[in-house]
């Protein structure tokens, strides 16, 4: 005899304390249990077993190459000062960063605002490449990649700040040859949904900090990414068809062998949207899904088995995962 019994049993007539006979109630608890299940048991595994190991990488200090910033705009008025000057603020030396703006048609101030700014930078190059239409952030990013010529380069959006070691943080770990990506953990700035989303970020940074250390992470931040520029260029610049293009290219580079970390030394402070914070949190849940699937659908991954596991299950969360509570909820009904 099971003994299984819930609250729910009464709801539906049944005697509480009756057993469960049936076998699609039965199904679907399980169904639930495992959506449930799964993630915490991930975390756990992965805090426990990951997280306490060194990171392996070999770093130097005093490497301060010459570097590319590059930030996408669309209609960003509200942003873009605060945004450069953050950058300029960086502990890192000015006269070696050169900031390329992408701007994709804003039909606000954006470029206007980022002009004035830069004829009165001192120090920091600016350059300013201007589309005639909105194709996207990935097109934008790949048009400023024809102009980076140094050896690694950064991404950022212009709605998040970053910590003022944060630069440093990540050229010192991309001195490393065998690290081909870095990103940052995020905290969110604003108030509102904040407090819900600091708590998921807690949940979200101890998981890609382990399989970072593991050897590499699948999901990637767009408020800072840093790459070697080669490598990029080799897998010919960010896919246009993909939402999570940061996430998807730093995938493709641990793909190739090298280590893709979200690294905890370097933060970052990500603007919440004040409004419709459920459609934002859904618009990127369906990045990372388009992301995934493009990765399971790659053969013949050779790399490091660990991260092949990684890959499974992240790409099982992102894609199974919710359909299983669907799935439960609807044989319990
Ligand atoms: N040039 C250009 N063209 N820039 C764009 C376009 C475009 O068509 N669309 C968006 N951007 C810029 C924005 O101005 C911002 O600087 C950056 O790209 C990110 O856009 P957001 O609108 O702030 O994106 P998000 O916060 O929802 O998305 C986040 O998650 C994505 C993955 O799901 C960001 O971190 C993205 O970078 C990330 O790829
Ligand atoms: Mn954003």
């Amino acid at each position: 005899m099971s003994p299984i019994s819930l609250g729910i049993e009464a709801f539906y007539g049944r005697e509480p304390g009756m057993p469960i006979s049936d076998p699609l109630l039965f199904l679907g608890l399980i169904l639930i249990l495992i959506h449930f299940g799964l993630p915490i048991a991930y975390y756990l595994y992965a805090r426990r077993k990951w997280l306490p190991r060194p990171w392996g990488i070999s770093s130097r200090k005093d490497w301060l190459p010459r570097l590319t910033v590059v930030i996408p705009t669309y209609n960003e008025e509200k942003n873009i000062v605060e945004k450069l000057e953050n950058i300029r603020d960086q502990d890192y030396p000015a006269e070696k960063i050169r900031i390329v703006i992408v701007d994709s048609a804003s039909t606000d101030r954006t470029v206007e605002l980022a002009e004035k700014w830069a004829s009165r930078s001192r120090g920091i190059k600016v350059v300013i490449l201007r589309e005639e239409e909105r194709r996207g952030k990935a097109r934008a990013l790949n048009k400023a990649l024809s102009l980076v010529d140094t050896e690694v380069f950064f991404i950022t959006d212009a709605d998040c700040t970053w910590a003022k070691t944060a630069l440093r943080k990540a050229v010192e770990l991309l001195s490393d040859p065998g690290v081909g990506a870095v990103s940052c953990v995020k905290k969110p700035s604003s108030s509102g949904v904040a407090g819900i989303e600091e708590a998921y970020r807690g949940f979200y940074n101890t998981l890609r900090v382990s399989e970072s250390k593991a050897f590499s992470t699948p999901i990637f931040h767009g408020e800072l990414a840093g790459f070697r520029t080669g490598i990029v260029k080799a897998l010919g610049g960010f896919p246009t068809d993909i939402g999570a293009d940061d996430s998807h290219m730093a995938t493709l580079i641990a793909l190739k062998g090298y280590r893709a970390i979200v690294h905890d030394s370097i933060l970052c402070f990500e603007a919440i949207p004040p409004k419709d914070y459920h459609r934002w949190r859904i618009r990127r849940a369906q990045h990372l899904v388009q992301h995934f699937w493009r990765i399971l659908l790659i053969r013949g991954k050779r790399v490091p088995r660990v991260f092949k596991a990684v890959l499974y299950v992240e790409a099982f969360l992102h894609l199974f995962n919710s359909w299983l509570l669907l799935v439960g909820a609807g044989l319990l009904v």
